[in-house]
């Protein structure tokens, strides 16, 4: 296995989502959030942040695919499992980890705005703005980082990685 460089630390992780929980915990204030987990990549991060928020949260979880065993979007995205909460009426904040081209990101906003939430929106640790293809933004951003290809705390090359407690970079990964 390669070895991959400290491109984010796990205390600059830590820092970022007290942040973020802080933010959230304010803009939702008085209102109970059902916070939606995007497997498998977004398990660290939607854990973490989850615990940074002082709400009464619901959790639920979701999965798709979009990768292959490479670095390179697929360009389709893979429903594999859907939520178990009825969302039609509530508020629904979805945990991504990364956004890249953006597709995996759109399709799921159009599947779980089509279900009438009283509102939707969008979180994701990492963002490679430079990569999108199809446009969409998140509500709240962890990190906007250059293209480069990275893995760990949730991030996978290959199924593998996924239990670094920081995030590093993969440089000369074949695409
Ligand atoms: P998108 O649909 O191209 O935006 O890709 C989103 C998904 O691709 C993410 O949820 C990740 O699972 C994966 N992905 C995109 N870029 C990276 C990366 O640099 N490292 C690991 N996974 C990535
Ligand atoms: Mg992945």
């Amino acid at each position: 296995m390669k070895e991959p460089e400290v491109f984010i630390s796990a205390d600059e992780i830590a820092d970022r989502i007290a942040e973020l929980g802080r933010q959230i915990a304010d803009d939702y204030a008085g209102r109970e959030l059902i916070l939606v987990c995007v497997l498998k990549g977004s398990m660290p991060f939607f854990v973490d942040l989850s615990r940074a928020i002082s709400l009464p949260l619901v959790w639920d979880y979701m999965a798709v695919s979009s990768y292959g065993a490479g670095t390179e979007s697929s360009g389709r995205v893979k429903f594999v499992a859907d939520l178990g909460e009825n969302i039609e009426g509530r508020d629904v904040l979805v945990v991504e980890d990364i956004v890249d081209t953006g597709r995996t990101a759109k399709y799921l906003m159009g599947v779980l705005g089509a279900r009438n939430p009283a509102s939707l929106r969008f979180i994701t640790l990492l963002d490679k703005p430079s990569r999108r293809v199809v446009e969409i933004s998140a509500d709240y951003v962890g990190f906007e980082i250059p293209d480069r290809f990275v893995i760990g705390y949730g991030m996978d090359f290959d199924q593998q990685y996924r239990n670094l407690p920081w995030i590093g970079a993969l440089d000369g990964i074949e695409e």
